[in-house]
């Protein structure tokens, strides 16, 4: 079994204090919790601040995007290296916010994951779906050419083994409206995913981490983390109310509890 995963992004949310506030109670949750990944992904202008927090703890601090470039006069952006520096140890790339608000294109997202992994971070690759596509049955090629064109670059680029990276499968129509894909919805586009990886290779097949994302909270955690093929969640909304967040949080561990106890009987 791979170790869960649960990472909240803030996206553009909290003032100063709030933020604090949450970085402190995440810290708490990945103390106690040592079995399971713990992580949080702040607005770049608070990642500073959380770094403070999280400093020698568990606790994984991230990005939520990262500049397609390694450095030099692109006004406005952050490159992965100054992330790094700052405490970063990943940086999520291709949310759809991203791609549906800012115009990232497959391209750009490949170039990001390959800059954060040079950078020494985790690039987690956000794939997913419009409610068009699924509708129209073109879910698996939408998300398989999404990570094709990742996959694609930094096999090409020979950056690093694939199996650095973490994947989020987020779809569009289940983010921050309060439907989520069912266990077994997302249970079919994890396998699918997972079997594009191993069909390039196979042993980080076995180790990348696929997480789902979109509008998970403390009442489908429990469910979605009892399907096999979901190794953790990235969480927006509910990331944002830290009782809800340790509740998420304490599922993914439980999960590990009861799936050992399914073993041994
Ligand atoms: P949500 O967002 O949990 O609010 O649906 C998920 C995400 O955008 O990562």
């Amino acid at each position: 079994m791979r170790r869960p995963f649960v990472i909240g992004n803030w996206k553009m949310n909290g003032t100063i204090e709030s933020s604090r506030e949450l970085a402190v109670a995440a810290d708490k949750e990945a103390r106690s919790l040592s079995e399971i990944d713990i992580g949080i992904c702040p607005p770049f202008v608070r990642i500073a601040q959380a770094a403070q927090v999280v400093a020698g703890g568990p606790l994984q601090l991230g990005a939520q995007d990262c500049a397609k470039q390694s450095d030099g006069a692109f006004t406005g952006e952050v490159s992965a290296k100054m992330l790094e520096a700052h405490g970063c140890r990943l940086t999520l790339v291709g949310h759809s916010e991203r791609r549906t608000l800012f115009g990232e294109t497959d391209a750009d997202v490949a170039q990001k994951a390959q800059r954060a992994l040079e950078a020494g971070l985790m690039p987690m690759i956000c794939v997913g779906e419009s409610l068009d596509e699924r509708n129209a049955g073109r879910t698996e090629e939408r998300v398989g050419s999404q990570l094709d064109a990742v996959l694609d670059r930094l096999q090409a680029e020979q950056t690093a083994d694939l199996s650095r990276i973490t994947v989020a499968y987020e779809p569009v129509w289940a983010i921050g409206t309060g439907l989520s894909a069912t266990p077994e919805q997302a249970g079919e586009v994890h396998a699918f995913l997972r079997r594009r990886i191993e069909s390039r290779d196979p042993k980080a097949a076995l180790r990348i981490r696929i997480l789902y994302g979109g509008s998970v909270g403390q009442d489908n955690a429990r469910a979605l983390f009892s399907e096999s093929e979901i190794d953790g969640a990235l969480v927006g909304g509910a990331s944002l109310d830290a009782e809800k967040f340790a509740k998420i949080c304490q599922a993914a561990s439980r999960s590990i509890h009861r799936s050992e106890s399914d073993r041994s009987g």
